[in-house]
């Protein structure tokens, strides 16, 4: 089996060779993939498993984009808050969260904080979002809440990202129910399918009862290993089922990339020369297509 080109030699370091600079939008040649579509966006990252990559790639698909000049904004859904600390956002300085959004109608600009990273803005959770999950359940139009909240900044973004929890549970309906697109990162390990099905049908429910419009658009292969031969099979068999659903560009497993988070870096700056980096890169002009920014 040949492996997947977008995956950097994995033997060797974790700093792969030169001429891996700032791509910036201006300079990439606009290449029309399948997974681009009309700006702006609104990207549900779900997979009710834990521990998949979600978050992951939230921060690092968000930076990556916003470094190709996109406005991008993630919105932290996981009580655990792990986006927010990971963009460098210290949860105990907070005024305001997603859980004001979601239950006191907070307006989500007044929650929304700028990261270090130009173009890259988060709407942050802390553990009161676990709440959420429970009180929402006798609120009126409990699963739009997310959705109503974003109508008034969705124009001011390219890309809303929003990082769901490792639930199916009303809040990842709540992101669902905001999105127009899903893209649910499969880790390349054994079980890798398990779980998908339940996803998929939750996706379609919530395209039937309340979001039309939302469709299935990409799954990312993540914490790729070269070194071990169920990897390939994993990345096979994620091919064989769900066909050009799949991105090309495949992101390695390395320590870097869950080192970055405990530095509240994205992994662009932490090491921006590493696998995880250009992995990351590649994944967002894969998405992204290199679309034009929207004028103005
Ligand atoms: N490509 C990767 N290589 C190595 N570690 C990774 C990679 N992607 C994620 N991790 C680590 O795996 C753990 C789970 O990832 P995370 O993105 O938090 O998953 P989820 O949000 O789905 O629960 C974290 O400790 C994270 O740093
Ligand atoms: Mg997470």
């Amino acid at each position: 089996m040949t492996p997947p080109n977008a995956v950097v030699d994995d033997q060797a370091g974790d700093t792969a060779g030169s001429g891996v600079g700032t791509a910036a939008a201006s300079e990439t040649a606009a290449t029309p993939t399948p997974f681009q579509r009309p700006l702006p966006r609104t990207i549900a990252i779900a997979n009710q498993k834990g521990g998949v990559g979600k978050t992951t790639t939230a921060v690092n698909l968000g930076a990556c984009l916003a470094e190709l000049g996109y406005r991008t904004l993630v919105v932290d859904l996981d009580p655990q808050g792990n986006a927010t600390t990971g963009l460098g956002i210290n949860i105990r300085d907070l005024q305001a969260s997603m859980y004001d959004v979601i239950l006191n109608d907070l307006p989500i600009e007044d929650c929304i904080e700028a990261t270090a990273v130009r173009n890259l803005f988060c709407a942050p959770a802390a553990l009161d979002l676990a709440g959420a999950e429970i009180e929402l359940v006798p609120a009126f139009s409990r699963e739009m809440r997310l959705r109503r909240a974003l109508d008034s900044v969705r124009d001011d973004y390219d890309y809303v990202l929003i990082d769901c929890p490792p639930s199916l549970g009303l809040l990842t309906v709540n992101g669902l129910a905001a999105a127009s697109e899903v893209l649910v990162p499969i880790q390349c390990e054994y079980y890798a399918l398990e779980g998908l099905g339940q996803l998929l049908r939750n996706v379609q429910l919530v395209q039937r009862n309340l979001n039309p419009r939302l469709e299935l658009s990409a799954m990312v292969l993540v914490m790729y290993d070269a070194r071990t031969k169920l990897a390939d099979q994993v990345v096979q068999e994620v091919r064989d089922h769900f066909g050009e659903k799949v991105c090309n560009s495949i992101v390695p497993r390395t320590v870097r990339l869950s080192e970055a988070p405990s530095f509240g870096q994205p992994i662009i700056t932490f090491d921006p020369t590493s696998r995880g980096s250009i992995a990351y890169r590649s994944l967002a002009l894969e998405v992204s297509g290199g679309a034009a920014q929207r004028a103005g």
